[in-house]
């Protein structure tokens, strides 16, 4: 019983509200990290798309594609110069011949798309062409996908698409939790109803314990709020579990039954006796 001390409600608050705090996700996030990206047409719903990608910032994010003889190396960067090239988000170094990477999207060409788990991110002039797509500006989509699971997935690289006069891209995808719809924390009625339950029984079994305790000065079980009545609920329950859960058909051995209520009978005043006195 010594468990049930007051100190015991306090601690219990605190749990409250440290749940209530992990739940509501208190986000205190800065917002400088993204406004390196240039928006080819600046718009507020796009610049908080991009802001959502922030825990993305101030990271090479890398991915090795080997196809047939061709061996390259793929590096991402969100705002941020991918690699050390100044201006490129993604590029694209060949591993085997030792020449200048190519820059395949720059982030002062951004645009940014957004749905509930997903972030498409665009960028645009990179270097041009050599001979496939009209010798356009390549430019790079980056699929951002919900995936709370990881605060950011590897880099996969999905396809180049130059077999095409225009509109040439090359396509990667990211999983990041950083997309992941904000669980919205609300405590539902059920748990209010439950916790103010919890608090209620709290605050009985305390506050009955330090008035049998202290007042009327029990001893041992006694201190216990109520415990004649509780003791007294316990023993009709468990007779209402008898009377309901009992296989044995109470019909049945007459001769064996009134010899054991005699027996029965008597026994239960000897132990009041017992009991009488405390
Ligand atoms: C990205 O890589 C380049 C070249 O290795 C390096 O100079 C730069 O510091 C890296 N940036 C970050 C944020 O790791
Ligand atoms: C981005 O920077 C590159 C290199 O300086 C430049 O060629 C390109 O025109 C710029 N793009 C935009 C949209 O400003």
């Amino acid at each position: 019983m010594e468990v049930f001390h007051i100190p015991r409600r306090g601690s219990m608050l605190m749990w409250a509200m440290a749940i209530q705090l992990i739940l509501c996700r208190i986000s205190v996030f800065a917002t400088d990290s993204t406004t390196a990206c240039k928006l080819i047409s600046e718009s507020k719903s796009e610049r908080s798309i991009l802001n959502k990608l922030e825990p993305l910032a101030h990271k090479n994010i890398t991915a090795d594609v080997t196809n047939g003889d061709d061996s390259y190396t793929y590096v991402f960067q969100l705002c941020g110069d991918a690699d050390g090239i100044h201006l490129a988000g993604v590029i694209q170094k060949d591993k085997k011949a030792e020449k200048k990477p190519t820059v395949i999207g720059r982030y002062n060409a951004t645009q940014a798309i957004g749905g509930s788990d997903w972030v498409m991110l665009i960028y645009g002039s990179g270097d041009t062409y050599d001979a496939h797509c009209s010798q356009e500006t390549r430019k790079a989509i980056i699929m951002i996908s919900c995936n709370r699971n990881t605060d950011m997935g590897p880099l996969e690289v999905v396809l180049e698409d130059r077999e095409r006069t225009r509109d040439c891209f090359y396509l990667f995808e990211l999983d990041s939790s950083a997309v992941c719809p904000v669980i919205v924390s609300h405590i539902s009625s059920g748990s209010i109803i439950l916790i103010i339950v919890f608090c209620l029984v709290t605050v009985y079994l305390v506050g009955g314990f330090l008035y049998q305790r202290l007042i009327v000065g029990a001893k041992g079980m006694e201190q216990f709020p109520n415990y004649a009545f509780w003791v007294e609920v316990g023993n009709l329950t468990a007779d209402g579990c008898d009377f309901v859960c009992r296989s044995k058909n109470r019909d049945e051995a007459p001769a064996y039954r009134g010899l054991s209520t005699d027996a029965l009978e008597e026994q239960p005043e000897e132990r009041d006796d017992h009991l009488l006195p405390m």
